[in-house]
């Protein structure tokens, strides 16, 4: 039985304070465990958690502040920790075998790091932020495993800003409000479902071969509550939009639609601000992909409930959450028309790069199975297969069979053209992971900075991606 719809109240994720801070750093100590928690109604579900809560807590931070994760794993099982659009050294990048082993009988896990370096029971991810305002996000990257850890609860928010942000009169403080949107499916005393290979997640990577196209729920999460209500001043909210489901996207729209129209403002993208805000009346998000989007409430009359839909879904991922328009308030807040600079990277002299992803044959995984690869080849570890050179752009044309999420490691990029034509309307700004539809092709152009060493792109439908759709760049001079 299925929780009833807009019944609990929207939880906002709790904002971690440092454990000690210096003149130019913070560090906070975050510790993944088990936990049971209340998600359905009644129903106590086991999950993984940072700090034993999902979403984990927000790390909120401003540009260029070093920001060292002092992380401990007090799971029975190894994890990784990678800051999805962190522009991070490579040591710190949570490459997906460099395991985090649990503090005892990690040994057995040893032929999984492969490739990597291990740490036992805690590790130091340091981050220098040194990178625009934007909506980042951090989760487990563990090889072959990275599908079911998240699904368990392995996911929270990072938040940069800065001062090119903070100047603007953008809503904020309780009208700037983080979204995790991540769809689970439950058994029926509360249980995560998930159709791993190994649910102990020892060994046998990979989900079986029914849900080679990925884990999806018939459960929509927002904040890691079922399908939740939150109540509003008729006034601009400024929403941090994640889609931090495994495989599944969304085409998000409010209903009834507001006096007026289009109403989702975009400001941002996965990497910041616009150069421009832009209206949408519907926004599609692919896995991992942000939109920051202003919504104002003053569109409806004071009573109204509007509803967060999704498109791409029906019955009950049809809808995400609900909104109710409480009250009159007042609202100094503005969507100015220039929001940011953002300077196109010049493509004439770059190199260019084909990354075809599509299905394939893997060997990796314990048998010899269909799973999902780039350029012909299954992830491994020890192989290079690109070695882009610092400070030089690129440009790189991705290409699909199915619904890929492609996402970039280090460096954000600019989405050039959709099938050689121009890029999609959610396509604008600096991006760190792109929707592509199946039997597309995209040319995105990069330029990775300042940090020597390798680093990943991959599938973001994270079944895919533990079904070896990953590639490795080495970055240097
Ligand atoms: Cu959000 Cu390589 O991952
Ligand atoms: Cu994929």
């Amino acid at each position: 039985e299925l929780p009833e719809r807009f019944s609990t109240p929207l939880p906002i994720p709790p904002v971690k304070r440092p454990a000690r801070t210096t003149a130019d750093t913070d560090y906070y100590d975050i510790t993944a465990r088990e936990a049971r928690v209340e998600i359905l109604p009644g129903l106590r579900t086991a999950i993984m958690g940072y700090d034993g809560i999902f979403p984990g807590p927000t790390i909120a931070t401003r540009r260029g502040r070093r920001t060292v994760l002092r992380y401990r794993n007090q799971l029975d099982v190894p994890t990784v920790v990678h800051l999805h659009g962190g522009h991070t050294p490579p040591e710190s990048d949570g490459f997906p075998t460099d395991l985090v082993l649990p503090a005892t009988g990690g040994a057995r896990f040893a032929e999984q790091a492969v490739g990597g370096r291990t740490s036992t029971g805690t590790r130091d991810y340091t981050y220098p932020l040194d990178q625009r305002a934007a909506t980042l996000w951090y989760h487990d990257h563990r090889m072959g495993f990275t599908g079911p850890q998240v699904w368990r609860g392995l996911a929270g928010f990072l938040l940069v800003t800065d001062d090119e942000e903070a100047a603007l009169p953008l809503p904020r403080a309780e009208r700037d409000i983080p979204l995790m949107i991540a769809d689970r499916a439950f058994d029926a005393d509360g249980s995560l479902r998930y159709p791993s290979m190994d649910p102990r997640l020892i060994s046998m990577a990979g989900v079986d071969a029914d849900h080679m196209a990925g884990a999806a729920g018939d459960v929509v999460l927002v904040n890691g509550a079922p399908w939740p209500e939150l109540e509003v001043d008729a006034a601009r909210y400024r929403f941090r939009i994640l889609n931090a489901s495994n495989a599944r996207r969304y085409e998000l729209a409010l209903d009834p639609a507001p006096h007026g129209g289009g109403p989702f403002t975009q400001i941002g993208s996965d990497q910041g601000l616009l150069a421009a805000p832009l209206r949408h009346t519907t926004l599609p998000i692919a896995p991992a992909e942000r939109f920051d989007v202003v919504v104002d409430f003053s569109g409806w009359p004071v009573g109204t409930r509007v509803t967060l839909t999704n498109r791409a879904g029906g019955g009950g991922t049809g809808q995400i959450m609900r909104f109710v328009v409480a009250r009159r308030a007042t609202d100094d807040s503005r969507i100015p028309a220039r929001l940011s600079s953002i300077e196109p990277l010049p493509t004439a002299s770059a190199t260019r790069r084909p990354w075809m992803f599509r299905k394939g044959r893997v060997t990796s995984m314990g048998t010899d199975a269909a799973g999902w690869v780039i350029n012909g080849r299954e992830f491994d570890p020890r192989r290079v297969d690109a070695a882009p050179r610092l400070g030089e752009v690129e440009v790189w044309r991705l290409a699909t069979d199915a619904y890929h999420p492609v996402h970039i490691h280090l460096s954000p990029f600019q989405v050039l053209s959709r099938d050689g034509g121009p890029p999609g309307p959610a396509d604008h700004g600096w991006k760190d992971t792109i929707d592509l539809r199946p039997k597309q092709y995209a040319d995105v152009a990069v330029r990775f900075d300042d940090y020597a060493g390798r680093y990943l792109l991959h599938c973001h439908n994270l079944e895919h991606e533990d079904m070896a759709m990953m590639a490795t760049f080495r970055t240097g001079r």
